[in-house]
């Protein structure tokens, strides 16, 4: 990679360098160069032979990314739900996945209540201040075990201009918790230790990602909760093989409802219980 480049060689040399490593080089190459010059796809797109004169850092972004970094991490940037939030490692990239969550707990809360609402494993904060954008009335308090995450989720809310809105606190599940709960959410971690998995999520928190030796015990500990201090609705992501286990870990008694969801993949993702 000599200096002075066109756009449209880097295009080239990018896309190529991140063959291996990314799913779509060339429109990875596109972002990159995005991001680095600040521009928009069409400004890209019409200035194929504009050169890049400063290229040390894009340098750093291509090697970090050919090692298998996710590109969220190395722009510091991600999109969910169409808003742009702040993240770094120490907290995982929100999934588009789990868009579905926020949706099924938009559709069985009335949006005027003044619910107090809580949601553990906060990581980047984007699904309280999403949930915060969409029910006005709501007290949210949102928990995190990690203050590597409720650092980047702190970040976004005062962002996002939500610091009266949401409160954070750190603690392992719902210990420094003591109020009544009228909706839990959450996408706790839930893949087991020993699962196989796709280098890039090697860069995110173990804390964030596994759940313990079987992967479902958060959700477990989580569902006691719940029982225990007769939470009326919990909302949770979930792993795509745990639907069984949810459900005979329940037992539902006659006065609760418990309804799973799919995702787009067409995967069981999550539930909604409600007593
Ligand atoms: C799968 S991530 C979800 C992050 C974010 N809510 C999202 O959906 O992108 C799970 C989060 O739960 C947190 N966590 C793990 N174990 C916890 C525990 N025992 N108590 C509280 N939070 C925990 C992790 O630090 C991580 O931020």
């Amino acid at each position: 990679m000599a200096g002075r480049q066109l756009i449209s060689e880097w295009l080239d040399v990018i896309t190529a360098e991140l063959h291996e490593a990314a799913e779509r080089p060339r429109r990875e190459a596109e972002l990159i160069l995005m991001a680095y010059l600040q521009r928009d796809q069409l400004w890209l797109i019409t200035h194929p032979d504009e050169t890049i004169k400063d290229d040390h850092r894009l340098r750093e972004w291509i090697q970090r990314r050919k090692a298998h970094e996710p590109l969220e991490y190395i722009m510091n940037s991600v999109s969910f739900y169409s808003q742009t939030f702040h993240i770094e490692p120490g907290a995982l990239i929100p999934r588009p996945e789990t868009e579905l969550l926020i949706d099924e707990v938009l559709s069985c809360v009335d949006k005027e209540a003044e619910i107090t609402l809580v949601e553990i494993g906060v990581g980047s904060g984007a699904i309280s201040i999403i949930l915060a954008q969409h029910l006005l009335h709501a007290r949210i308090i949102a928990s995190d075990i990690s203050e590597d995450a409720l650092k980047v989720a702190h970040k976004n809310i005062v962002e996002f201009g939500l610091e009266d809105r949401i409160e954070l606190r750190q603690g392992d599940l719902l210990e420094m918790i003591d109020e009544k709960i009228d909706l839990l959410v959450s996408n706790p971690p839930y893949i087991a230790l020993d699962a196989d998995l796709e280098r890039n999520l090697d860069y995110e928190p173990s804390l964030a990602l596994f759940g313990g030796e079987v992967g479902d015990e958060v959700i477990r500990r989580l569902l006691d909760e719940v029982k225990a201090r007769k939470i009326k609705c919990f909302a949770c992501e979930m792993g795509y093989d745990q639907k069984a286990k949810v459900e005979r870990y329940l037992q539902i008694n006659e006065n609760s409802s418990l309804k799973f969801y799919k995702d787009l993949a067409g995967f069981d993702r999550g539930f909604v219980l409600k007593g």
